[in-house]
Order: structure tokens, then C-alpha cells, then sequence
């Protein structure tokens, strides 16, 4: 389907067809080791987001902090795409309390076409991980603060890094988180999740961040750190990168640091200051022209079910 089709008002759509549009479209988020551990339900009217339990990374996620990032991820994708095709869109969060794998719930509602649409739309199928080096030519200061900015607007923290003495610092966390998830996996062998897409490559946590390239740590507030703040981080992380992706530049999650409770209280307190609850490292700047290959999705039949109203 072209990315244009379907585009209108909202009305005339038969919901079950707009819910699986919509997840078409948030199926192209990015997921923790492309692990894309979503599943989504319609029964006509709502259209639920659930976590995927069976596809956690065993080493490094035990909790699911990366899997409810991720989920995060796919929902901001999921809003961003219901709103260009028309629809104005209720979306709660938790619903349910006994049920906590329930990670969000929308309604959709016939609303306008947003001017934006056709630029949202495409910022969703260009998006991508470019893991080649950057260019030389620097990230400013304004530009990391206006990603910031996009994430704080979607209810996270943002601060780029920019004191050399803290990137120095984060290079040596990194390296060690590098190692202690290697040693983890390596013990774990076979039991750790194994993508079916585990030959997407991955930037080996020993390579040193370039002085040209941004740097953001991406959080929640000090004193929140659980599935709540994840999944609004993971939006955030979302919303962040389309618009990086909509001015051109290109964004690596560099997330081993938090993935290690050691590395990850080390980021907090000793670098930055308590300030915030880090969750994730993103490394900005701008790549030469090209676009590597679209990474593969599981296909639509395995993570949406479309049931009939009141089943
Ligand atoms: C929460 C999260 C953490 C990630 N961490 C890393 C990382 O540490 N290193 C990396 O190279 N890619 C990382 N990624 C990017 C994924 O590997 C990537 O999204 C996935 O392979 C799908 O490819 P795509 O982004 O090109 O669609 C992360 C993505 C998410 C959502």
C-alpha cells in the first residue's frame, strides 16, 4: 500500500481497516535488537497495545525496561500515523491495573487531515538505524536542544552531553556494559532470546563516540523508574527521531549503559548529577547520502489481531 493511500478524513474508513493501516505503519518503529515485542488488538472499536512478553532479551532486559521502551516506540508510531490519516485519537495508558502487559488503549475519532501529514508519513518509512560512521560536520548545540525539547513536549527528559570530561566518562561506561552483557549472554547461551533477526547488526559498545557527534541521554524524572516511565520514554525516543529524521539527521540508540543496573546508577548519580532516571543513550549527527536497507518486520498477521466487537 502507498503511504498516501488511505489519506482523508478519518470518515468513510471502516475501523477494523484503519486499525490495521495503523499498525502496518507503527510496525515500523524501532525495537530493542529489532526484537519487535508488540502485540495489538482490534475488536472494531478500540485498538489495544500489549507487550509481548516471549520476545524479552534475556540478558540485559530482565525486567522489560528495553521491551517497554520499545512497545513505547511502536505507540508513538501508531499515533503519529492515525493522525495523518484523518483521525484524532484517545489514547489511555494502563487501562487496566490488573492487567499490566495492557500498555495502552486508543480510540480513534474522524478528525482532519493535519498539513504535516504527508511529511509524518514519510518521516515514518524513512526512519532508520544508519550505523555507518558520521560525518565530520558537527551537531549544534541548538539542534540537540530542539530534539530535546521534542522529547520533553512527548513527557521525558532530555540533555545532551556535551562537557568533555562526562563523554569520556560515558565511553568507559559503555565499554564496561559492553562486557558485562557479553559475559551475561555468553552464560545465558541459547536461553537468551534469539531474534529471527539476529543478524541485524548492532554498534559494538567499544567504539568511541566521535567529537563531532551529538550526544543525548533520554529519562524520566528521578525519582520514576518502572513501566510507566518506559513506555513514555520509548515515545519520546519515537517522536525524537522522526523529527530528527524529518531535518536529516540520523540517530543511533546506544541503550547497553542503562541496560546494566551498575553502568545505569553510575550514569545517573556520578555523571548526571540525579538529574534524571536514564534509560537510554542516543548518539546524533549527520550521515553521508544513502540509506541502508529497511530491516525486516514481523508481518502483520503475527502481531495484530483483529477480533469482532465484544469477542
Ligand atoms: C529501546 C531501543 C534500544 C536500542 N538500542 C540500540 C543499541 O544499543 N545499539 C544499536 O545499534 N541499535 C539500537 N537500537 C536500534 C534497533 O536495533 C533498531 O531499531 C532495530 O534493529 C530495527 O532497525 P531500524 O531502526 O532500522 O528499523 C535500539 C532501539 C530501541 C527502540
Amino acid at each position: 500500500m502507498s503511504i498516501r493511500s488511505g489519506l482523508g478524513s478519518g470518515l468513510g474508513y471502516d475501523m477494523r481497516q484503519a486499525h490495521a493501516r495503523i499498525v502496518e505503519l507503527a510496525t515500523l518503529a524501532p525495537s530493542v535488537r529489532n526484537s519487535q515485542p508488540w502485540h495489538w488488538v482490534s475488536d472494531g472499536e478500540s485498538l489495544d497495545l500489549r507487550a509481548d512478553r516471549s520476545r524479552v532479551l534475556r540478558a540485559g532486559d530482565e525486567d522489560g525496561r528495553m521491551l517497554t521502551l520499545s512497545c513505547g516506540a511502536g505507540l508513538d508510531h501508531a499515533l503519529v500515523a492515525a493522525r495523518a490519516l484523518g483521525f484524532e485519537v484517545e489514547a489511555h495508558r494502563f487501562p487496566r491495573s490488573d492487567d499490566p502487559d495492557l500498555l495502552a488503549r486508543l480510540r480513534l475519532h474522524p478528525g482532519v487531515v493535519p498539513a504535516t501529514a504527508t511529511a509524518d508519513l514519510q518521516a515514518l518509512t524513512d526512519r532508520r538505524t544508519d550505523r555507518r560512521r558520521f560525518t565530520s560536520w558537527p551537531v549544534s548545540f541548538d539542534q540537540l536542544q530542539d530534539l530535546a525539547a521534542v522529547a520533553s513536549a512527548r513527557g521525558a527528559t532530555a540533555i545532551p552531553v556535551v562537557d568533555l570530561a562526562d563523554r569520556v566518562r560515558i565511553d568507559l561506561l559503555l565499554g564496561r556494559a559492553g562486557d558485562r552483557q557479553a559475559r551475561a549472554q555468553a552464560r545465558l547461551g541459547a536461553r537468551g532470546f534469539r531474534s529471527p533477526f539476529a543478524d541485524t547488526p548492532y554498534v559494538a559498545p567499544d567504539r568511541d563516540l566521535e567529537p563531532a557527534d551529538g550526544l543525548l541521554v533520554l529519562g524520566g524524572p528521578p525519582d520514576a523508574d518502572g513501566p510507566a516511565t518506559w513506555l513514555r520514554v520509548g515515545e519520546a525516543l519515537s517522536a525524537l527521531w522522526l523529527e530528527a529524521t524529518r531535518a536529516g539527521l540520523s540517530i543511533v540508540p546506544l541503550s547497553v549503559v542503562c541496560e546494566v543496573a551498575e553502568t545505569r546508577a553510575v550514569l545517573q548519580h556520578e555523571v548526571l548529577g540525579g538529574l534524571m532516571t536514564p534509560q537510554t543513550l542516543v548518539r546524533v549527527g549527520w550521515q553521508a547520502i544513502g540509506r541502508p536497507r529497511r530491516t525486516p518486520r514481523r508481518p502483520l498477521d503475527d502481531v495484530l489481531d483483529l477480533r469482532s466487537p465484544g469477542a
